[in-house]
């Protein structure tokens, strides 16, 4: 399968079983045959975004994937970094970061099982998506943030006008002090393919 086909057929994905079975397949040839072959820069905008934002550990990382958010937010030095996945085989490959203080496996659609407000900052790159995390994802993102705290999380921009994100930032707006919006490329300038200048928005989320 090319890039764009596994692509393809991550979008169409249905359930959080299916991401679990696909993830799983896909862990050890993910970097390899996607993100090196891509151009794929979305996890470097975040971990980004969520410095320049004045963001801290300790951060929780949804989605964490083989760990390229992980990685990226390490150079910026913010403190203590969790990573969380709905495959453990994803996990696997984040580990060998060595960047990480936990990984757990867990569905943040189902809720992780942690107190409130353990996390001063939450970062997700390329899991808030078509197939994969809609916007009921972002509950739970709110709930762990501790007051004050920030959360920087990529949704694909489709998913985001289609799937309903505005009316659920309008639900949470009770428990955030603000909120912003910028918009970034998900593969660099010069990349190929249908998929080349696909965008996301970088959703910054204040807790109050
Ligand atoms: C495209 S990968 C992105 C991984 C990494 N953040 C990156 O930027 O390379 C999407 C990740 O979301 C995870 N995922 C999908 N649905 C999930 C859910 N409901 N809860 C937690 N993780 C989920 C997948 O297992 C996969 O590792």
């Amino acid at each position: 399968m090319t890039k764009d086909e596994k692509l393809d057929t991550a979008y169409s994905l249905k359930t959080p079983d299916d991401s679990r079975k696909l993830y799983g397949d896909w862990a050890e040839s993910y970097e390899e045959d996607f993100v090196e072959t891509s151009g794929y820069i979305l996890h470097i905008h975040v971990a980004r975004a969520f410095s320049e934002a004045g963001g801290e550990g300790p951060v929780l990382d949804v989605g964490a994937g083989t760990g390229l958010v992980g990685e990226a937010l390490a150079q910026f030095d913010p403190g203590e970094i969790d990573g969380t996945d709905i495959s453990p085989e994803m996990l696997q490959q984040a580990a060998e970061k060595g960047v990480y203080r936990a990984l757990f496996p867990g569905d943040i659609l189902a809720g992780l099982g942690l107190p409130d407000g353990v996390y001063s900052g939450v970062v997700s790159a390329g899991t808030f998506t078509l197939g994969h995390v809609g916007p009921d994802g972002l509950d739970e993102v709110v709930r762990l943030l501790t007051s004050g705290g920030l959360a920087v999380i990529a949704v694909r921009d489709a998913h985001f006008t289609e799937s309903g994100f505005e009316q659920k930032i309008a639900e949470l707006e009770p428990v955030l002090s603000e909120v912003g919006k910028t918009s970034v490329r998900i593969y660099a300038e010069g990349a190929d393919g249908p998929h080349a200048d696909d965008q996301a928005i970088l959703l910054h989320l204040w807790k109050a």
